[in-house]
Order: C-alpha cells, then sequence, then structure tokens
C-alpha cells in the first residue's frame, strides 16, 4: 500500500529549529499538527501564528510525563500517523575537566531514553492500525562520523541510529515506518550556548547550513517513496557522507544476512 503523505503529524520537540520550522511548513500545507516542547511561551507562539496547531508542554527527560503525555495525545487525536522525535541536545565536552556529571545524563536522558521510551509507546498503538504510519528519529552527522569536542552527543545519535535500524527489523511485517533523519551541522538555536567556543578551538569550523535550505531539501527527501514506502534515511551535505559509507558498507553485509528491512 502506498504511504500517504504525512497527513496528521506530532512533532515533539517543536519550540525552534528544525521541529518549528517542520510544524510551519505542514501547518501552512494544510496538515493537522500537534507541536509539543517545554518552552510555554514559545508554544503560545506558535499557536497563535498558526491556528489549529494544537500544542503540549511536557519535558521529555520525564519518562512518566512523556509515556502519560503520548498516550492522551494520541487518545485525543486517533488520526494521527507520523510521530517525530525531534527534542535534542547537545555540547562541547572535553574530558574530563569539561564534564559534569549533568552534561552526560540530560544528554543521554533527552537524545536515548526518550526516544526509546517513546517508541515503547507508539509501537503497540500503531500495530493496531492497519494504514502505514512513520516513526521518525532525528540522529546527526556526527553520530556518523564522530568528531572530537562532541565525545557525548556523538554517540547518543549513534545509538539511536542503531535502535531505530533495529526497531525497523522488529516492525517489518507491520505497516509501520521508522525513518531516520540525519541532519549535519544546521543553523539554528541547538548550539548558540557552545558556538563561541567551538569556534575558538576550531577557528576554521565548517559554517552551519542554513535552516530554510536544509528543511527545503528534507521536507522533498520526507515525500519520496520507493516502492510506496518513506525513505528509511534522510541526510544532507556533510551527513550524507558518513551515512552513504555506511549504507555502502553494511547493506551488503545485510543482503548476505537475508535482512532486506534494516
Ligand atoms: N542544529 C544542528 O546542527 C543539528 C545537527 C544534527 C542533528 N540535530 C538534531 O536535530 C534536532 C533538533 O535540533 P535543532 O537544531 O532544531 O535544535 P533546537 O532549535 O535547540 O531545538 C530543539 C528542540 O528540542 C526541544 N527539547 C530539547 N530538550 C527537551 C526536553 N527535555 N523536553 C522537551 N523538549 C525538549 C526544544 O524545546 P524546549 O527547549 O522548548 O523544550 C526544541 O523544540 C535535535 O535532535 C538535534 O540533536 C541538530
Amino acid at each position: 500500500m502506498t504511504t500517504p503523505s504525512f497527513q496528521h503529524v506530532l512533532i515533539i520537540g517543536a519550540t525552534s529549529g528544525i521541529g518549528d520550522h517542520l510544524a510551519r511548513t505542514y501547518h501552512a500545507q494544510g496538515k493537522k499538527v500537534i507541536a509539543t516542547g517545554r518552552r510555554a511561551e514559545r508554544l503560545a507562539k506558535l499557536k497563535e501564528e498558526c491556528p489549529g496547531i494544537a500544542t503540549y508542554q511536557f519535558d521529555v527527560t520525564d519518562s512518566f510525563a512523556l509515556e502519560k503525555s503520548v498516550k492522551q495525545i494520541l487518545k485525543e487525536n486517533t488520526n494521527i500517523d507520523t510521530v517525530v522525535m525531534m527534542s535534542g541536545i547537545g555540547g562541547i565536552d572535553i574530558f574530563p575537566e569539561g564534564v559534569d556529571q549533568q552534561a552526560i545524563t540530560s544528554q543521554v536522558n533527552t537524545n536515548v531514553i526518550a526516544p526509546m521510551i517513546l517508541a515503547r509507546v507508539l509501537v503497540p498503538i500503531f500495530k493496531t492500525i492497519e494504514t502505514p504510519t512513520n516513526i521518525i528519529f532525528i540522529t546527526s552527522g556526527l553520530g556518523y562520523i564522530p568528531l572530537s569536542l562532541w565525545p557525548i552527543y556523538a554517540a547518543t545519535k549513534a545509538a539511536v541510529h542503531t535502535f531505530a535500524l533495529v526497531l525497523r527489523q522488529q516492525v517489518a511485517e507491520t505497516p509501520i515506518n521508522i525513518i531516520e533523519i540525519i541532519p549535519p551541522y544546521i543553523d539554528t538555536e541547538f548550539d548558540a550556548h557552545a558556538r563561541e567556543k567551538m569556534l575558538k578551538i576550531l577557528p576554521n569550523a565548517r559554517k552551519p547550513t542554513p535552516l530554510d535550505e536544509y528543511m527545503e531539501d528534507t521536507i522533498k527527501k520526507l515525500e519520496e517513496r520507493v516502492d510506496g514506502k518513506p525513505l528509511k534515511e534522510i541526510s544532507f551535505g556533510f551527513a550524507s557522507m558518513g551515512h552513504k559509507a555506511w549504507r555502502g558498507a553494511f547493506d551488503p553485509i545485510f543482503d548476505q544476512l537475508g535482512i532486506s528491512s534494516a
């Protein structure tokens, strides 16, 4: 069955950057959008500027709130066909003196544990739906090409890449699509607190890709279908180098093992 374009989309982490852009674009395209985040004033602004968008406020690192909120949202919006796990944090972590325990636990809780809890909530619910549904995880080029300043962040995104890949194999016989978006360095608030520090250490660091340019490409790729299904992974620029190298190396291994769903 051909997957319809995502029509009713829950975006977890839509108060800024990539999630905010996706929410506004999908709303402008006439799709039904539900946006979440911690910052109430940003959610209120989104609602005011995009009439019809529904918003919910919760912190994804509170596992109980995440599970309860997502179940509640799905109960109140039974037509949701796509959930995007956008929320993520990162920082420059130079071991040992530049890293406190909080940096480790908050990145792992936000970037790894929350997507896993979300999947645990979503999969049984989506399995009861006969039409195609989509669970979208956001990793990073750094999950494929780990670089020196981001040991914790790169590891969290590599973990989610592996998790998404294995989850896709587990739901292969269902209409659930597991999609991984792999952004390169994008100009958002994401690293606003760390950009100055990065440029001091790496004065010749790559410039971030403008958000509009990145989103135009990514939203187009989200509409692409192969054999009626969305792309398994969507990457851009620097991230594509790592993604393509990984697929080039691992597809023959999965073929040999007979795992076409990976
Ligand atoms: N920008 C980049 O260079 C880049 C590169 C590769 C991958 N990524 C990934 O892309 C995703 C989006 O990043 P972005 O660039 O758009 O950054 P951003 O502008 O900082 O947006 C992050 C979003 O995540 C939400 N969030 C963070 N922690 C949360 C929590 N504990 N509970 C609920 N929501 C939380 C934020 O909402 P509140 O603060 O309101 O909670 C915000 O909506 C992230 O997963 C990031 O790792 C970004």
